[in-house]
């Protein structure tokens, strides 16, 4: 795989910045974040999900004014014979304008520069790459907790620095990260501020990142005009704030899920509709929020079981190879799972090939680790790693292999890995359907989904948000 390496990269546009402006991916220290923490680049909060395929990308930024938002794109550093992408703005719970463009029609292997532009707001120039062939690595990371405190107005800056450190670390490792995934919980309080804080950091202009909803997302009500993400759900009942989508890049299938959204009937449809239209794709990878095995919190266990008895059959049923969670802020690797059963084990550095089931992994959280002991962890873990330090996730892929790496920043330490090897497009997952009580279960969560709803519409009002009742009770 021919990359352009970003380090070079860098070199080659700090130079360019001189007389250009441009900006792509560069270090800086704490000193340098807190100056660049003022720009108006930060403030605008601009980020750049994945489109809908490589061939796409989803833009959104931030603005005082409402405009009819533009991204300039072009394959010159100097924006020389640049084309124009149009898209929508809609406005904030916080009065101000959230911009929403898509660009399309990108060739594989190339290198794009952007603009942002609205009508009080033009970015610097920004760069981004698409994959030229099949293999590309992506950075999983979860629960970043960018957070607001009353009494520290640092505290947005700062926490929103571990996440531009923790990526630059990353790229130290590996700098062809071509996908950033972070699985929910990228708020503590779902304030518009924290999202901003989110977005600040130069890389998330450069890698597309894919986010989902968290239930400190889900706090308030910023998260649905922060996101850009295409093949959304149209579901019925949703939580408002966000939805499933799916996007595929190259041969890897990802379903981004609400697990805030007990509403099992329409995860499922909108997974059984995803992979029938993308029947040829040689891995399916969801991530969402809540942890199913790997929690060492005693009294979520209850939740923890309502989600293996929500999902799990949809994995089974789908035949889903890695489920990327969050929540519980321990990092765990179950063992190849089943019907809720252990089918195979997993072990540090080892392979399974072929396996009949799913594997679900859990991240430490970048800014609040956990690493009490307590209580003991089931049968289904198979590996685990207690720490304070931050954790990061590097995923290659290429066509019959898939191989998780885990790094401790501060320690400086790959302290697991595992692979999955596939011999045959299905890669040994059973076609059996998952047991008919499902049904049954489905049905009494999607119904409980339009009652849970009620009380966010009440959670909400009582937070001082004006906010439809028909559009968060009926998605
Ligand atoms: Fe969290
Ligand atoms: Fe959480």
């Amino acid at each position: 795989m021919i990359k352009l390496n970003k380090k070079i990269l860098s070199v080659f546009l700090a130079a360019v910045m001189l007389f250009a402006s441009v900006s792509c991916a560069f270090a800086q220290p704490v000193e340098d974040w807190n100056a660049y923490w003022e720009t108006a680049d930060a403030k605008a909060g601009i980020i750049m999900f994945n489109g809908s395929d490589d061939s796409q990308r989803n833009f959104s930024w931030y603005s005082d004014v409402e405009s009819k938002p533009v991204i300039r794109l072009s394959l010159n550093s100097d924006m020389c014979d640049y084309k124009e992408f149009s898209g929508e703005s809609v406005k904030t719970y916080d009065g101000n304008i959230a911009n929403k463009v898509t660009v399309s029609g990108l060739e594989a292997g190339k290198t794009y520069y952007y603009q942002c532009v609205s009508t009080d707001f033009t970015s610097s120039v920004y760069c981004f790459e698409t994959d030229d062939d099949n293999a590309f690595t992506a950075m999983y990371v979860t629960d970043v907790h960018v957070s607001h405190h009353d009494d520290i107005p640092e505290n947005i800056r700062d926490t929103a620095y571990t996440f531009d450190f923790t990526i630059e670390k990353a790229l130290e490792t590996n700098n062809d990260i071509s996908l950033i995934l972070s699985a929910g919980d990228q708020a503590s309080e779902g304030f518009q501020t924290e999202y901003v804080g989110f977005a600040a950091s130069p890389y998330v202009k450069s890698i597309p990142v894919a986010t989902t909803v968290g239930n400190h997302d889900l706090k308030g009500v910023a998260y649905r005009t922060f996101t850009n993400m295409p093949n959304e759900s149209k579901m019925t009942p949703s939580t408002y704030v966000g939805n499933d989508y799916y996007f595929v890049r190259n041969n890897v299938l990802f379903l981004i899920m609400d697990s805030n959204n007990t509403n099992s009937t329409g995860h499922r449809n909108f997974v059984r509709k995803a992979v029938k239209d993308n029947p040829d794709v040689n891995w399916k990878v969801m991530m969402f929020h809540h942890d199913l095995y790997g929690g060492r919190i005693e009294h979520r266990e209850s939740e923890n079981a309502l989600h293996r008895l929500l999902w799990a059959p949809i994995c089974d049923e789908f035949g889903i190879d890695l489920v990327l969670l969050g929540h519980s802020h321990y990092y765990t690797v179950s063992n190849v799972m089943y019907n809720n059963k252990t089918v195979a084990p997993v072990t540090k550095g080892g392979t399974v090939v072929d396996p009949n089931g799913t594997i679900y992994m859990v991240s430490g959280s970048l800014n609040r680790p956990r690493d009490d002991e307590n209580p003991p962890l089931g049968e289904n873990v198979a590996i685990e790693y207690l720490t304070e330090d931050k954790i990061y996730n590097l995923i290659d892929f290429t066509d019959d292999s898939l191989t998780v790496k885990s790094y401790a920043i501060e320690s400086d330490v790959c302290f697991n890995s595992f692979t999955i090897q596939k011999t045959s497009a299905d890669g040994g997952h059973s076609d059996r359907m998952p047991p008919l009580y499902n049904f049954i279960v489905r049905f009494i969560a999607t119904i409980y989904e339009f009652f849970n709803n009620i009380g966010i519409h009440g959670d909400l009002t009582d937070k001082g948000f004006t906010v439809n009742f028909f559009d968060i009770v009926f998605g």
